[in-house]
């Protein structure tokens, strides 16, 4: 299998409900290194730019809405098959229907509003390619040596 890098984010429901290192938690007990972070207050542009690509979904405006609402935690994840060990740690996307022991069970309100859904994961080697210098340049990026 191979090293992979993936773009997470900790939405701002999960970093309002004070467990980012929980979260940490789980992606360093599954064998993701963080290789870059940071917490940022995206801005109105900088949403709109990320989820460009459901710009013509009915959800968008709200989507923009609540990725603003709060500040992200935005994280680099390093490890062998990382995208797709990153969204089976995140489970499904709504966390009505994420399945049990994942990010998205245990930390979202599944009757609430379905789009809350605490993390972000790319979701296939592409999509990460673009995501990870949309926040990080490449200085950034720390080779976890030891
Ligand atoms: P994410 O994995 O970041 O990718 C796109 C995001 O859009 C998704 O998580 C949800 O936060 C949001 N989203 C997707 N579908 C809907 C929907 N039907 N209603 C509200 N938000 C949605």
């Amino acid at each position: 299998m191979a090293i992979e890098r993936t773009l997470s984010m900790i939405k701002p429901d999960a970093v309002a409900k004070n467990v980012i290192g929980e979260i940490y938690s789980r992606f360093e007990k599954a064998g993701l290194r963080i290789v870059a972070a940071k917490m940022q207050q995206l801005s109105v542009e900088q949403a709109a730019k990320f989820y460009e690509v459901h710009s013509e979904r009915p959800f968008y405006q709200e989507l923009i809405d609540f990725m603003t609402s709060g500040p992200v935690m935005i994280q680099v994840l390093e490890g062998e098959n990382a995208i797709a060990l990153n969204r089976e740690l995140m489970g499904a996307t709504f966390p009505k229907d994420a399945e049990a022991g994942s990010i998205r069970a245990d930390f979202c309100d599944a009757d609430g509003d379905q789009g809350e859904n605490a993390v972000h994961g790319s979701d296939a080697a592409e999509t990460a390619a673009d995501e990870i210098p949309f926040f990080f340049s490449a200085e950034e990026l720390c080779a976890r040596l030891r």
